[in-house]
């Protein structure tokens, strides 16, 4: 997988549109107080502070110590640890798993489950939401294009998208049982006529990781101009994002 490295600042500058988002999955999760939560892929934290304010004992792991340190400094009340969503473990186990906008970023989605599983008491819940199926397919497509027309070379990304029934399978297999799964478009604002520009700086590695520094622009433009008909409108930029959001259980 590209490195991904995260600038904190930029993402709760212009993106804080992933945490308001996932406001409508920290009322799905609905903590009650006295629960143990673990937030997995907190980011800066934002989540896990709403979380917490409900009562419910929470901690936020991430893989990033850069938005560790941002998540410290913005709640020092609360407990958080750099973590990686593939191998992380606790000596005590948790009432709820919840995660928002991060399990796409792991291809080894079988490992991320099992983690989940073993980090979960009997009865207790998973909660997630990320992207599914064909989530930002014009993006990448547009710039896969864009890469082969104007540099001949074929790019894939590696983000993890699945169907419901490919991600059903995946939690079952680690003894999760789905009780709910939905798949739905959801075009995200992105902030001003750079939206786009700034959405690349922040997530796009995966798609232009084999593109030189120097030449990075040139694709973003190309992409943009491929890009503007579809989703630009009224002067905003929206992608076009489609989440899977799952409750399973464990049994
Ligand atoms: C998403 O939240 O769907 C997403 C964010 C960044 C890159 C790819 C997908």
């Amino acid at each position: 997988m590209p490195t991904q490295t995260w600038n904190a600042a930029l993402y709760d500058q212009k993106h804080s549109f992933v945490y308001e988002y996932g406001k409508d999955i920290v009322s799905l999760l609905a903590p009650q107080p006295g629960e143990l939560i673990l937030d997995l892929g907190c980011g800066t934290g934002p989540l896990t502070r709403e979380i917490a304010d409900t009562g419910a004992r929470v901690v936020g792991i991430d893989g990033s110590p850069e938005m560790i340190d941002k998540a410290r400094q913005q709640y020092p009340g609360l407990e958080f640890q750099v973590g990686d969503a593939r191998t992380f473990s606790f000596p005590y186990t948790f009432d709820a798993v919840f995660s928002n906008a991060v399990l796409h970023w792991v291809p080894d989605a079988g490992a991320v489950a099992a983690r989940i599983a073993l980090a979960l008491k009997a009865g207790g819940r998973c909660v997630a939401e990320f992207g599914g199926k064909g989530n930002i397919a014009a993006i990448a497509t547009a710039t896969r294009q864009a890469v082969v027309e104007l540099l001949d070379i074929r790019t894939d990304h590696t983000w993890y998208f699945p169907s419901i029934g490919e991600y059903a399978t995946v939690l079952e297999h680690v003894g999760l049982e789905v009780q709910s799964a939905n798949l739905f478009d959801r075009p995200t604002r992105l902030d001003g006529e750079n939206g786009l520009r700034n959405w690349f700086a922040m997530f796009g590695v995966p798609l232009l990781h084999e593109v030189p520094e120097d030449q990075r622009p040139q694709i973003i433009a190309a992409a943009e101009a491929r890009l503007r008909g579809e989703l630009y409108r009224d002067g905003q930029w929206y992608a076009d994002y489609r989440r899977l959001r799952v409750v399973a259980i464990k049994g």
